[in-house]
């Protein structure tokens, strides 16, 4: 087999992924591996902005107690103060890299900052409603000028390589199918940089991409690291509801400009759940719409904006609008039709806010880590903050490693994991890979009960072992190998959820209505 050397080793192209890359460039050789076209990543797809203190009338402490009240008693103190402090900083290395944030009209001098549910000021910094998308263009602009960073796509990641046993084990990079080949390859690195990011593919209906196969947190577990907080799964309330239209997000800050969500008979009804209304928390507005479509036997329920006008919310909302026109939907005329999708993982691999994880020469940033900042429930736009600081922050840990010195490195370990015959049942990797979506769309969703649960984690073990045989047996393929992936983070967000007796953020069960409050909220650890 192949094996690639390199000094730094990028598992993932996104906002985490390409500002750690930029930042270690200066360092030495950079690879970063991208599983399919450089712009496919979660961020691009990111449309409602960055959270970050840069109004003199906010400040870090609304914005932190913004964050701890949303997270519901499980957020880091310390986490979260070090990521909010060190967002505007970061925000203006980004500016300087080429981002333009939106001003107010006719004021180079002031942000037009987007408002997003459990923000108690004004602070999203956007460009538009594609963000992501800009930020993508951007950062990719600025990699491919550097000379010592190479962008490999479709590379898709197969496990972690580690040698060494107990405190003396470490990573030293990663095997990868290459998509333009077939084959696979080794590439070794004196660090490795976990920026996967999300898993909504674990779920049938998600507003994440394709990419989205939660392959960093599989590959972690089955290293050996910890994952925290896996149950916590953010369903984003308002995803546009059509055939064809692949649950596209329609962003928070269509609410933050006073949109309202109703019954489809017109009538509004968060007022009956939050006293912030349209504008509560995810996890709440989330079960309120789950609630009254279960209730009313209704598919979707509307968001209607049509106060503004049709000149507003073109200028406002850009992407959104030309995308609901594309299904025949005018948001100035008519309520959009919206039902909640799979979002964001608020657990991941356990991380501190420099990216460092269990496993020395492996760093986790972005989605993909869980840093403490998220709790039990993120709060809107702190998620592009998070992987913007904790990839800078890694970066600088990164970098003042002492040099490796010369032979002192073990060798690469041998693969030894997956069959050589060619499978003649792709129907099995596609059956599976329904059933196991559908099974966690349906028992392990924005409600929950531990027989649905336990019903679960019976398929998905079922899907588990026979994806196992299958691996030890078939050359990989990329659809294979994200079952595989797919299949563990699933039963990682189950048995995480079985563990929590209680109903805290986003994981809620009718078996355990209430948050334990007679005990310390504590995080969800599971280690194989
Ligand atoms: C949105 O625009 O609603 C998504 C923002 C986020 O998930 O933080």
């Amino acid at each position: 087999m192949q094996i690639l050397e390199t000094d730094f080793l990028i598992i993932g192209g996104g906002l985490a992924g390409l500002t750690a890359a930029l930042k270690l460039s200066a360092r030495g050789r950079v690879l970063v591996a991208v599983k399919k076209e450089p712009t496919e990543s979660n961020t691009s797809y990111a449309q409602g902005g960055i959270a970050a203190v840069m109004d003199p009338g906010d400040s870090f402490a609304h914005h932190i107690q913004d964050t701890l009240i949303a997270g519901a008693g499980l957020c880091q103190r310390d986490v979260v103060e070090a990521i909010v402090t060190a967002g505007p900083p970061c925000i203006r290395e980004l500016e300087k890299l080429g981002l333009a944030f939106e001003r107010r009209e006719g004021r180079w001098d002031e942000y037009d900052l987007g408002q997003e549910g459990g923000h108690s000021h004004r602070r999203v910094l956007h460009a538009g409603d594609f963000t992501g998308q800009e930020i993508i263009r951007v950062l990719l602009e600025r990699c491919r000028e550097q000379r010592r960073i190479t962008l490999r796509p479709h590379l898709m990641a197969v496990d972690l390589a580690t040698a060494g046993e107990g405190k003396a084990r470490r990573c030293l990079g990663a095997w990868f199918l290459d998509g333009a080949t077939g084959e696979l390859l080794g590439v070794r690195a004196t660090v490795t940089v976990l920026a996967t990011g999300g898993a909504g593919k674990v779920y049938l209906y998600t507003s994440n991409p394709d990419v989205a196969t939660g392959d960093g947190v599989a590959m972690a577990w089955r290293a050996g690291l910890p994952v925290l907080n896996m149950e916590f799964v953010q369903f984003h309330p308002t995803c546009l509801f059509h055939q064809d239209a692949k649950s596209f997000l329609i962003s928070e800050a269509v609410r933050g400009e006073g949109a309202v969500l109703k019954t489809r008979d017109g009538a509004p009804f968060m007022e009956r759940y939050d006293p912030r209304a349209s504008l509560a928390p995810r996890d709440i507005v989330a079960r309120a719409i789950d609630r009254e479509m279960k209730t009313r036997g209704d598919d979707f329920v509307l968001l209607d904006i049509t106060h503004h006008s049709a000149k507003f919310l073109r200028k406002r909302f850009p992407n959104i609008y030309a995308r609901c026109l594309e299904f025949g939907i005018n948001m100035a005329r008519d309520p959009i039709p919206v039902v909640p999708a799979e979002h964001y993982f608020c657990g991941g691999v356990e991380a501190d806010v420099a990216g460092r994880t269990a496993l020395p020469g492996l760093y986790a940033c972005g989605e993909v880590a869980c840093t403490g900042l998220h709790g039990a429930n993120r709060l809107a736009s702190n998620s592009l903050l998070e992987a913007l600081v904790c990839a800078c922050n890694a970066a600088a840990a990164i970098l003042q490693r002492p040099p490796e010195k010369p032979g002192v490195a073990p060798p690469f370990p041998d693969w030894r994991a997956s069959g050589e015959a060619a499978s003649e049942e792709a129907v099995v990797i596609a059956h599976n890979w329904e059933s196991v979506r559908k099974a966690m769309w349906d028992y392990v969703g924005i409600v929950r009960t531990t027989s649905r649960l336990e019903r679960a984690l019976a398929r998905v073990k079922m899907v588990q072992h026979e994806v196992a045989h299958y691996f030890r047996s078939y050359r990989v393929t990329s659809d294979l190998l994200e079952l595989r992936n797919i299949t563990d983070v699933a039963a990682l967000v189950i048995r995480s959820a079985l563990h929590r007796k209680e109903s805290r953020g986003l994981h809620y069960t009718l078996d355990y209505p209430l948050p334990d409050d007679a005990h310390p909220p504590r995080d969800t650890r599971l280690q194989l």
